[in-house]
């Protein structure tokens, strides 16, 4: 059951990269560098700050003491997924890549299988002996043809609800559970928040790409997950009844969100929670490792729960990096590939990141993860799965910039009735075909 649906997420498609894959990436054979004789590594991810650096310095120690001859480059840039996933566009196409990448499994990693921008690493999962390591569902999101083309470094829940216990307390809302059966639930709440404490927000929310992640949550929560699935393989009508009543939802929610989002990523917004200057905030779970690293306790400083209306279903996404195909350093990219697949290096970054290992042989309660994490871990066993939008699972990088920027237009705007039937539109138009 489980299997099926995340295959439903993926899909087939993603066309968009296949122009860049008769362009200008170089094929590792002509890189021009000796690929065997590597001695360094650089990596292209979006964790620049907090606990997604802290979770990269735990796998460069890794390295550090597994192939000391191999010298750890950061190609990191700030802005999140979205920013990082141009700027990596623009070197892929000049022909500057670097030697692995972070891509999201699903989509977004077929985007990049597509466009011949990454290459076939089933050797290095015999190598490694990581075959039978992953969970199946997840390795056929990485496959094509037989063969596998990225490893996972990790996996995430993106549909969690944060909330600061002081500032429910202050408001008179339940301090015990932040689980709501649904949205129009969880708007009550954000009512009683603003009548009880008008100086706090009662949602916080960052820039667009946090808003579109916000839109999947309340998407899932007023589908349910058979219809969610069914909108990236058109057996659910984006232009529909269904979706409108949905973006109403999500509008309304915009509603009583912090008004200088857009000059936010993700982690000041979860940090407003800390600050008791906003009550909810529903984000991915790399925002426990914000949490703990300021010492907040989960039960008694802050709650979490599945976000509104979305209890049983787990919000799937995962990170995983290959090798880039023209790597100027093979040998460098192997390295980083055995270090994050390794059981070594998934407990350290994991650890500290928040997601749990993508590795299943790996005991988390003996390897001191967080109750949030064991919890994470068995939701991942048992819950239906549904795939991310956002976060590449179920979107293609163009479907994803697309839900991006007819978002923004519509939460820069009046956010009115006009702008709903034309945020209706763009999606509709983004997911067609
Ligand atoms: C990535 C996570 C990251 C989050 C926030 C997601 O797209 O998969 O690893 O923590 O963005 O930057």
């Amino acid at each position: 059951m489980r299997r099926t649906r995340i295959l439903a997420a993926v899909g087939a498609g993603a066309l968009l990269l296949g122009l860049a894959a008769c362009g200008d990436s170089k094929d590792s054979s002509d890189s021009g560098k000796d690929s065997t004789g590597g001695k360094q590594v650089e990596v292209f991810t979006w964790w620049t700050s907090g606990s997604e650096a802290l979770g990269l310095e735990e796998i460069e120690k890794v390295l550090k003491d597994k192939y000391p001859d191999i010298k750890f480059v950061n190609g990191g840039v700030t802005g999140g997924g979205g920013s990082a996933k141009d700027l990596l566009q623009t070197r892929l196409a000049a022909g500057e890549p670097p030697d692995t990448f972070q891509v999201h499994a699903g989509k977004e990693a077929q985007d990049y299988i597509d466009a011949k921008q990454v290459e076939d690493v089933s050797d290095l999962y015999d190598r490694f002996g990581l075959t039978d390591v992953f969970p199946q569902d997840l390795i056929d999101m990485l496959t094509q043809d037989g063969k596998i083309y990225t490893i996972p470094s990790n996996v995430h829940r993106a549909n969690v609800l944060w909330a600061a216990i002081p500032v429910l307390e202050a408001a008179g809302l339940p301090t015990d559970s932040a689980q709501f059966a649904s949205i129009d639930e969880f708007i009550a709440a954000l009512d009683k928040i603003k009548a009880a404490t008008p100086d706090v927000t009662p949602l916080s929310v960052g820039g667009t790409w946090c808003q579109v992640h916000l839109l999947e949550t309340v998407l899932i929560a007023e589908l349910g997950a058979p219809a969610y699935n069914g909108l990236f393989d058109g057996s659910t009508d984006w232009a529909g009844a269904e979706v409108k009543g949905a973006l109403e939802k999500f509008g309304k929610l915009m509603s009583y969100t912090n008004a200088d989002r857009d000059s936010m990523d993700w982690e000041p917004a979860s940090q407003m929670l800390l600050d008791g200057k906003a009550a909810f905030n529903i984000m991915g779970d790399w925002v426990p490792a914000l949490l703990d690293s300021k010492n907040l306790v989960a039960g008694k400083d802050y709650l979490y729960a599945a976000s509104p209306g979305t209890e049983g279903i787990y919000d799937f996404l995962a990170d995983s990096f290959s090798r880039t195909v023209g790597a100027p350093d093979k040998a460098g990219a192997e390295a980083w590939l055995d270090v994050i697949s390794s059981k070594e290096g998934q407990i350290g970054f994991n650890k500290v990141k928040g997601s749990i290992p993508a590795r299943t042989d790996i005991d988390l309660a003996a390897e001191g993860f967080s109750e949030y994490q064991q919890s994470a871990a068995e939701s991942f066993k048992s819950d239906t799965i549904v795939g991310s939008i956002q976060h590449g699972a179920a979107a293609t990088i163009k479907q994803g910039a697309d839900a991006n920027n007819a978002v923004s237009k519509f939460t820069t705007g009046a956010m009115d009735a006009a702008g709903l039937a034309t945020l209706q539109q763009e999606l509709a138009a983004a997911f067609a075909g």
